[in-house]
């Protein structure tokens, strides 16, 4: 077998940041002389963080915050004479929440749900979008934000996809890490979460999530790994669901024993709000109770269940006093890591230019489904446009639960839909100005465009008849809380849609979903524009890729079915249980999440993953694999954000290339073969291992070009996308043999193949 020689250019580098595994780092020292200082009451008073009084709460009012102007979702006292803040959090990924706890907010920027950064698969758009969200944090005092939600899509059907990245491991662990970096560069704390397999809502206090742990590990823990290799979150927020019969807050095995241990994690763990019924949890990994009344409500207490039962606990030699000072050095190292104690002013917010960053992440992340040949449409002719449905002459939709964010000035319209459990009174239709409505008339100065509500299929089908085209808008409330029964539309607007493409078949579907969806009327309509839920600035970003002002680049980061039969899971089980039914979900699938699934099987999806339409054409050429010396230039230039010049940047893949392992390396050239500029995001796959048809992506970069412009990308793959995870030995491990990789448009359209052989060996001991 070829190899290369390897450079040792890059050894001196790669030695420096594995030498700095072995030291103590400044903010490990500080944490072990401040916590050395404290006192027991200072000690235990740092493990719980109290959540703030919220205006109609199913929580009664709590007097240990009652004089916090600005408390959110949680708030811990600080230790002033030893110069620790008070810790003060809120939700997070989407913008400064939120409406259910403190409305009297004049409003954040209301970013695009992460989804859509999904699809954008765009790291600098996520990051730049967390510096500014974590701005907006800091101007509220907030130190520690709870975003960095990355979740993998197991199920279409859970109501929270669109608070994270898609189905891929790679691509979300990507997209979140970058969010961490850009809002740790601001001296916030963020959380990666939930930890993990939270891919349900049903019932999810009660919800057994059942996988095979080798499966587990290759996708949404190696998921997680990656993440917090490339970004050192402060804090992980464990799941509300029980993994293989254990509560993911009281997982010895994956928060001692994965997390802490194999992978060597130095932050701490809180738990989520409502999610810890037992001290002893303490002893399994975790370090913070969240939400401290959530839990006494949640699980009918008399008391809260975690403060005092542990200081008894400590008092009668159960909690070691060891595990005590863990708890606590966990939580300051963190703190010091990322500077939270050393705030000076609260850097200049710009609300202008984070409008503009909405806008952008809105542009980059829709999606262009479908189009004959419709799109974009002439913005300059005297069109008759009939806008239909969706609430498209008040705003565009976002997504609803704790992440939903109040804009400046407000919500349009807040409708409230309600439903079962707690979730159900923070269940609403919320509304962002401007309408797609007024953003069309601004697009197309010279049309006519004339809305109707869809509120009839056969009234709907009158102004459709009339119009020259159709723009449908196809909404659907999804969040926390809930999962969706079905893929269809509410409201009757599955029939609607149907009705308008039959009175005109000029019909342009946009969605406005957390999602995908059935689409029964797919063939009768000449074009599907998926826009998520793309934020306060989503009008304008849909209104300027139907005018072609924009030329859309979003890729989906979710396999749409063409049937819930084609899934792993045709029946969803807990679905109609009411609240505080246990429910068992099995995953199955495994390690073979989403479009790994539709690869395994042979099923063509509806549409796959990474598919998205623009307006001109590229051509891949050139595709060839390297195996041998690491490119380090290619595996530092994305590097782990070092938020602390002695935090360590950690990071198997280097690790292992330093053993001697052999990197990946492909290189192939995009060219932009139409007529205009657009951005294409070439996605490297590998589609068998030796002996066994494995599907994973590898690598993707997107790529501006100008007409008949060509680059070259070099991507490098991380080795445990190659790898199998040997649960014996606890290792990754590369089979011996051939590995066919593919360079391709989407999951279901591979333009180039290329095959490598491969020694088989370990990677480096975890
Ligand atoms: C959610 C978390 C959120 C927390 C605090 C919980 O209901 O699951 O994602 O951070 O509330 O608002």
């Amino acid at each position: 077998m070829k190899r290369l020689l390897a450079s040792f250019a890059a050894l001196p580098l790669i030695l420096g940041g594995v030498q700095a595994f072995s030291q103590e780092s400044d903010a490990d020292l500080r944490a072990r002389e401040t916590e050395q200082q404290m006192t027991d009451d200072e000690r235990f008073s740092l493990l719980i963080s109290v959540l703030g009084n919220v205006p109609g709460a199913s929580v009664p009012a709590d007097p240990r915050v009652a004089d916090l102007e600005n408390a959110s979702a949680g708030w811990t006292p600080g230790v002033p004479r030893l110069g620790i803040p008070d810790l003060q959090s809120s939700d997070a990924s989407m913008g400064v929440t939120n409406p259910g706890y403190r409305p009297n907010d004049p409003g954040a920027t209301a970013f695009p749900a992460s989804i859509v950064v999904g699809s954008s698969f765009n790291p600098e758009l996520a990051r730049e979008g967390g510096i500014a969200i974590a701005r907006e944090a800091r101007s509220r005092g907030f130190n520690i934000m709870l975003a960095g939600g990355m979740n993998l899509t197991r199920e279409v059907r859970n109501g929270r996809n669109f608070e994270y990245y898609g189905e891929d491991p790679l691509l979300s662990a990507i997209l979140a890490s970058e969010q961490v970096n850009g809002i740790q560069s601001q001296q916030v704390i963020s959380t990666l979460k939930h930890y993990t397999l939270n891919a349900n809502e049903t019932n999810r206090h009660w919800l057994d999530a059942i996988i095979d742990p080798v499966g587990h590990r290759e996708s949404d823990l190696l998921a997680f790994q990656i993440a917090i290799e490339r970004s050192q979150p402060g804090a992980i927020m464990s799941g509300y669901n029980k993994i293989n019969g254990e509560y993911a807050g009281g997982s010895h095995h994956l928060l001692n024993e994965v997390l802490k241990g194999t992978w060597g994690y130095k932050g701490y763990v809180m738990s989520d709000w409502g999610a810890t019924p037992e001290w002893q949890y303490a002893l399994h990994g975790l370090d913070q109770e969240s939400g401290a009344q959530a839990d006494r409500f949640m699980w009918s207490l008399d008391a809260e269940p975690f403060a005092a039962p542990l200081r008894q606990a400590y008092a009668e030699g159960k909690l070691p006093k060891e595990r005590l000072s863990d708890m606590v050095r966990r939580i300051l190292r963190s703190a010091y890591a990322v500077g939270i104690d050393k705030w000076e002013a609260a850097p200049a917010v710009d609300m202008a230019r984070h409008n503009e960053i909405a806008l952008e992440i809105a542009r980059q992340g829709i999606v262009l489904l479908k189009n004959e040949n419709v799109l974009p449409l002439p913005a300059d002719k005297p069109l008759k446009i009939a806008v239909i449905g969706g609430y498209a002459q008040q705003g565009v939709i976002s997504g609803t639960g704790s992440g939903a964010v109040a804009p400046v000035g407000g919500f349009a319209s807040t409708t409230k839909i309600g439903g079962a459990g707690v979730m159900g009174k923070h269940r609403n239709l919320y509304l962002f100005q401007p309408s797609p409505v007024e953003a069309l008339q601004k697009a197309f100065p010279n049309a006519q465009v004339e809305f109707d509500p869809g509120y009839t299929p056969a009234e709907a089908a009158l102004t459709a008849r009339r119009a020259d085209v159709v723009i449908a808008f196809g909404i659907r409330v999804e969040g926390e809380g809930f999962d969706l029964p079905d893929l269809s539309l509410p409201w009757g607007q599955d029939a609607v849609i149907d009705a308008v493409a039959t009175a005109n078949p000029n019909t342009i579907v946009v969605l406005e979903t957390g999602n995908p969806v059935s689409m029964p009327w797919r063939d009768k309509v000449k074009a599907i524009v998926q826009a998520w839920y793309p934020g306060q600035a989503g009008a304008q970003a849909i209104a300027e890729v139907l005018a072609g002002k924009v030329n859309p680049s979003g890729r989906t980061p979710i396999t749409w079915p063409a049937s819930l039969a084609d899934t792993p899971r045709p029946t969803l089980s807990g679905l109609g249980t009411p609240w505080g039914t246990p429910v068992t979900i099995r995953y199955d699938e495994g390690a073979e999440v989403g479009y790994r699934w539709y690869a395994k099987k042979d099923i063509k999806p509806l549409y796959a993953f990474g598919h998205g339409l623009s307006y001109t054409n590229f051509a891949y050429s050139d595709l060839s694999l390297s195996v041998g010396a690491p490119d380090m230039t290619a595996v530092e230039s994305h590097p782990a954000t070092v938020v602390n010049a002695s935090t360590p940047p950690a990071g198997d893949v280097k690790a292992d290339l330093l053993s001697g392992g052999d990197a990946v390396t492909a290189t192939f050239t995009v060219t932009n073969t139409g007529d205009r500029e657009g951005a294409d995001v070439p996605q490297l796959y590998l589609t068998a291992a030796p002996s066994e048809k494995r599907m994973r992506l590898l690598g993707f970069e997107r790529v501006v070009l100008q007409p008949g412009e060509s680059k070259q990308v070099t991507l490098t793959v991380d080795p445990r996308l190659l790898a199998r995870f040997d649960g014996k030995a606890n290792q990754w491990r590369i089979t011996d043999g051939a590995y066919q990789i593919a360079l391709g448009k989407s999951a279901g359209d591979l333009v180039l193949t290329a095959a490598t052989e491969l020694d088989g060996r370990m990677l480096r001991k975890e």
